[in-house]
């Protein structure tokens, strides 16, 4: 079916550059089409830190106010009526989004709109962490040996991850792969209830850094040999911490700063365990087709087998969103944070 036009739409704008009190919802034009975009009436669309981060003007590439804000989306597509889930810079907190065509995929017939609007920055970062620590095997078209491995997560090369903030969108997906890619998995959180919520998603050793410091717990827990990788998006103090924390060889993925802090680094830090810092920017890495398609057919593989679905913790009317951008600011969500747009 294909989706009326609308000459002036509903749409979520940043009007200043001073937090998410500047957000308001307001009449615009419909965005206009580029080459190689396509139109997408949306029906719910997916919170992300960095829509806050956004609000005071600091995620870089962002223009300035007055701006549409949102960077994931799900709806139907126009002209061919196909459900799908897409990503975006900005412009996805609206009733249509002009969005560009190799950064949309078809909506898994099992879920909904929700479940999808909750997918693409969540699931693509967290398998590309995977793959930047060298824990998935799958890239380029390759057959995927690591989710054989996952048929015997104990065998002696389990590899161990620790993760940042498990509880949160990209957190929630990271345990989920992570489980089916066999790995040992460390995850901090805030709260023993959020803790304990993903251990049922397959969080194997849960830390409450309010009550443990994080580096001590990872350090008793593998007996002193530490982790193979550490998903990091806190920055300042924590990048360094997040090193110290890695065994031989092991890796530090960089993807965030949540502190607002610039990550603390000691080069010489890594020469002991020839460790490294690895950065990650799916803004980047999303314009590079060779890296998302072998991407999505292993993630689309899961999904399809039932293995993988979204984690919402909370869904709010558009109208409603600053509730949402206040629940990331201050670590009290649960996974995703949905926006109901359509
Ligand atoms: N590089 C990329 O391409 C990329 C892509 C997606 C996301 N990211 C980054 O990944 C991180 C997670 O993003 P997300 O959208 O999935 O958010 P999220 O994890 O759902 O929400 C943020 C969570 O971080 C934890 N946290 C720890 N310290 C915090 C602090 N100082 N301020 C706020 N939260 C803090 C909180 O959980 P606890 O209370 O449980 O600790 C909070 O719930 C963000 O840093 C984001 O910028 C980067």
């Amino acid at each position: 079916m294909r989706p009326a036009r609308l000459f002036h739409m509903k749409a979520l704008v940043l009007t200043s550059p001073s937090g998410p009190a500047a957000l308001a919802i307001q009449d615009v034009p419909e965005p206009p089409l580029n080459p190689g975009q396509i139109l997408v009436r949306v029906a719910a669309a997916g919170l992300n830190f960095a829509d806050v981060m956004s609000t005071t003007g600091g995620y870089p590439g962002t223009p300035p106010p007055p701006l549409v804000v949102g960077r994931e989306f799900s709806g139907i597509e126009e002209g061919t009526g196909r459900r799908v889930m897409g990503y975006a810079q900005w412009g996805a907190f609206a009733e249509e989004i002009a969005a560009h065509s190799n950064l949309l995929w078809p909506v898994p017939e099992h879920w909904t709109d929700e479940q999808a609007a909750a997918f693409p920055v969540n699931y693509f970062t967290a398998y590309l962490s995977y793959w930047q620590a060298g824990i998935t095997d799958l890239m380029w078209g390759q057959p995927p040996p690591a989710v054989q491995r996952s048929e015997a997560p104990q065998s002696a090369d389990t590899r161990r991850v620790l993760i940042h903030a498990a509880a949160g969108g990209v957190g929630t997906a990271a345990v989920q792969i992570g489980r089916l890619l066999g790995v040992e998995m460390y995850g901090t959180s805030s709260s023993d209830e959020k803790l304990a919520r993903v251990k049922e998603l397959g969080l194997q050793h849960g830390i409450n850094y309010k009550q443990r410091d994080y580096e001590e717990a990872v350090k008793d827990l593998t007996q002193g040999e530490g982790v193979d990788a550490v998903f990091e998006m806190l920055g300042g103090e924590h990048t360094a911490k997040s090193l110290r924390c890695l065994r031989d060889f092991g890796r530090v993925i960089q993807y965030g700063t949540a502190t607002g802090k610039p990550p603390q680094l000691d080069v010489r830090a890594m020469y002991a365990k020839s460790a490294g810092v690895q950065g990650l920017w799916l803004t980047y890495l999303s314009q590079k087709r060779e890296i998302m398609e072998p991407a999505w057919t292993q993630v689309s593989a899961w999904i399809a087998q039932r293995k993988l679905a979204p984690v919402i913790g909370q869904v709010l009317p558009l109208e409603s969103a600053r509730e949402g951008y206040k629940l990331l600011q201050e670590g009290k969500n649960y996974g995703k944070v949905v926006l109901k747009v359509g």
